[in-house]
């Protein structure tokens, strides 16, 4: 019987020895040595996941994607590396391959898209999560599911901490991703319990950087593409409401000392510099475009009004916290927009 301390002061006690990890791990002295699989790493998160992991030469990487929203062109330098393989797969399938640590990304991440179609977005979550959780039983290997900060809800517990079990509707039009995101920690804690398999949750809260979808309806990407285009920048009522964004080499940063640390999670990674989606606009109105009006338009169900992440535990067990201060990380992203949108900067 093994036993451990889950990040929400919950004692877990898992009922089997974990699974031995591949003979490869140990026993691959020219080759590299550790295998990873990222799923969902054509996307925006993943793929720079991919860039950090494939600095390290020990590391083979392996992605498995259907793009949905990812696409081969976030991973166009790493297309043909002997350490690197690409995989057009959805995770509602099951996958066989031979990998040390996995982690599992797949699932779209913004309303837009998730809601398109809901059914498929439930179905990523929970099948997708059960399919990688029986690949990492099969062959031993630790896995991390991005969880997300929307597990907490409309949450009535200000910042949220780990321990905190949120206010979801079971119901509404973004429980498809919330409940999906839920079910998926359930059922890492489940495998984890029953057959002893080495987990680790990431609750993230919103990330911004380069490469994220143009147009995704994410709050920052709006604004930047909104401010670049010179079109008015749309704030949703009451504008009051607040997000905190952490950028995304932070965000990777903090992903892989949870995958390489001792606990399962689950851990918020966020930055908790709060702002309101009005201070959002002008912060991004005055560094890219001041010409630009800021609008106010109708609210969508559901939208939380309050989101900051409490990361005490990231802090303390992970030694991360967030440097990337949003005035530094809003013109690397503007530069990446440009370049796609074909904006010139003007002097
Ligand atoms: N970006 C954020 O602010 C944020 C916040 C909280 C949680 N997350 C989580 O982080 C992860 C990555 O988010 P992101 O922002 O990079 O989103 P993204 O949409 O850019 O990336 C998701 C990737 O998963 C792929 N995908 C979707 N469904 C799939 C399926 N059924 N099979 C295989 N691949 C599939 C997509 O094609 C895409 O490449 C997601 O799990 C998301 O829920 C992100």
């Amino acid at each position: 019987m093994a036993s451990k301390n889950s990040s929400n002061g919950d004692l877990q006690t898992t009922t089997k020895p974990p699974p031995l990890p591949s003979p490869l791990r140990f026993s691959k002295f020219f080759q590299s040595n550790m295998r990873i699989l990222v799923t969902g790493g054509a996307g925006f998160i993943g793929s720079h996941l991919v860039d950090r992991l494939m600095e390290n030469e020990k590391n083979e990487v392996i992605v498995a994607d259907n793009y949905f929203t990812g696409s081969k062109d976030n991973l166009k330098k790493w297309i043909g590396h002997p350490r690197f393989e690409l995989i057009r797969h959805d995770v509602t399938e099951p996958l066989l391959v031979e990998v040390d640590q996995i982690y599992h990304l797949a699932c779209p991440a913004s309303p837009i898209f998730y809601k398109y179609n809901p059914v498929k977005t439930i179905k990523t979550n929970v099948i997708g999560t059960l399919n990688m959780l029986g690949l990492a039983k099969r062959v031993g290997a630790r896995i991390l599911l991005t969880s997300t900060s929307e597990v907490y809800g409309d949450p009535l517990v200000h910042p949220q901490p780990e321990s905190y079990w949120g206010n979801v509707n079971p119901i509404g039009v973004r429980s498809c991703y919330d409940e999906g995101k839920r079910v998926a920690e359930t059922l890492m804690f489940d495998y984890h319990r029953q057959h002893g398999i080495e987990i680790r949750i990431a609750r993230i809260f919103n990330t911004y950087g380069p490469r994220m979808n143009i147009d995704d309806g994410r709050v920052v990407s709006n604004f930047i593409a909104q401010a670049l285009r010179g079109e008015p920048l749309t704030v949703q009522l009451p504008g009051t409401q607040t997000r905190s964004f952490c950028y995304v080499s932070d965000m990777v940063d903090g992903l892989i000392r949870l995958m390489e640390g001792e606990n399962t999670g689950p851990i918020n990674i966020g930055n908790p510099g709060e702002f309101t989606m009005l201070e959002l606009a002008e912060t991004v109105k005055e560094l890219i475009n001041p010409e630009v009006e800021i609008k106010k338009v109708e609210n969508t169900p559901d939208d939380p009004r309050q989101r900051k992440p409490d990361i005490t535990k990231a802090k303390e067990l992970l030694g991360w916290e967030p440097k990337v201060k949003l005035r530094d990380g809003l013109p690397l992203m503007e530069e990446d927009f440009r370049l796609r949108l074909g904006v010139a900067k003007k002097n």
